[in-house]
């Protein structure tokens, strides 16, 4: 295959994102025009200045930038307008399902309320279903803050209950281990939601971080998860579960080499349920699915066979039901007989 054909294969394909962050999607021309709109002054007066902006160099520097243009989310209206945003442009790119974080108390620490936050977004995800894609909403914890903020959001989100499907942990890993919310998880899994929980590249003790995830907490899923790779127990107990791990191969704004695609091949090559994510695709060049997923096969040397692992693991491994899952595999199956 050339690399053209290759990329309108990439495109063809029905996706599943499994992996990304609502407000990590807030472009700068959204961030400029929901600041207008707010009457917030950013110091910045195009959206080429504020893209400019957004350099980073590890997740602390990220997470700072990331917090900092939530500021401009203040109504209901806002959130819909970020989200259908989202889902409209990955929609463009055959992404037909997509389970999104959200960091609800980033926002309830500004005084937004949670109905704010999830029903501006809800409103997103029901517009966006008659375009063709359908999305889930993962209820995200920031670990930096304490358990009982995390308890209460977890008590926010159950008047929505229907409108969630799992839990998330994300924000900074340092010194906030996955142990710290093993209440709050126990009582999520109680309340019937799938858990998922971050463990970041390039963070202390991962590996030890990723053990309390499958030992202590029971997570259905890791996100990222790349230290897997670093210990041959966790490498057997991850295939032998088929624990799914949500790597981002995201490029980062001054390197546009997608990170980590030599540990995606091999996490495929071992037999792992890996599946390719954007994470905050706003925040990394604006590479959404279909770019990621390009650049990470040319960058790897993926074949077309590990391009269509990578999409049956995603939709495999989506919280839905049996039904629905083989309705997207076999729709995908379909594409891949017919190039
Ligand atoms: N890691 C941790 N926290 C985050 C991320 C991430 O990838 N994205 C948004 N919040
Ligand atoms: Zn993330």
């Amino acid at each position: 295959m050339t690399e053209i054909e290759m990329n309108a294969f990439i495109r063809g394909l029905p996706k599943a994102e499994l992996h990304v962050h609502v407000e990590g999607t807030l472009e700068p021309d959204m961030r400029l025009r929901l600041a207008e709109r707010n009457g917030i002054e950013l110091p910045y007066s195009s959206a080429k200045e504020l893209a400019a902006s957004y350099a980073y160099q590890d997740l602390s520097s990220f997470l700072a930038l990331y917090f900092s243009g939530m500021d401009v989310l203040q109504t209901e209206q806002d959130f819909s307008d970020l989200t259908y945003a989202y889902l409209k442009r990955v929609h463009a790119q055959n992404v037909v399902y997509a389970e999104m974080h959200f960091d609800p108390q980033a926002h309830t620490s500004r005084g937004i309320a949670f109905d704010t936050v999830i029903t501006g977004i809800r409103r997103a995800q029901e517009a966006a279903q008659q375009l063709g894609i359908r999305s889930q909403l993962i209820l995200g914890i920031l670990r930096d803050m304490s358990a009982e903020s995390a308890m209460q959001a977890l008590t926010d989100s159950l008047a929505y209950r229907d409108w969630i499907v799992g839990i998330g942990l994300d924000s900074d890993e340092k010194d906030n281990p996955p142990v710290k919310f093993r209440d709050v998880f126990q009582r999520a899994r109680a309340e019937g939601y799938k858990l998922t929980m971050h463990c970041d590249h390039l963070q202390e003790n991962s590996v030890q971080h990723i053990r309390q995830c499958l030992d202590i907490i029971g997570v259905d899923r890791i996100d990222h998860g790349y230290h897997v790779l670093d210990d041959e127990i966790l490498i057997e107990d991850v295939r032998q579960r088929q624990v799914c791990l949500t790597f981002c191969t995201t490029a980062t704004p001054s390197n546009p080499a997608p990170r980590r695609a030599a540990e995606l091949k091999r996490a495929l090559e071992l037999g792992l349920n890996v599946t390719l994510n954007t994470d905050d695709p706003a925040y990394m060049r604006s590479y959404y699915m279909s770019e990621v997923l390009a650049n990470t096969q040319q960058a790897a040397g993926l074949t077309r066979e590990q391009v269509a692992q990578l999409a049956r693991n995603a939709f495999r491994s989506a919280w839905i039901g049996q039904d629905e899952q083989d309705g997207y595999l076999a729709a995908l199956e379909g594409c891949l007989s017919s190039h």
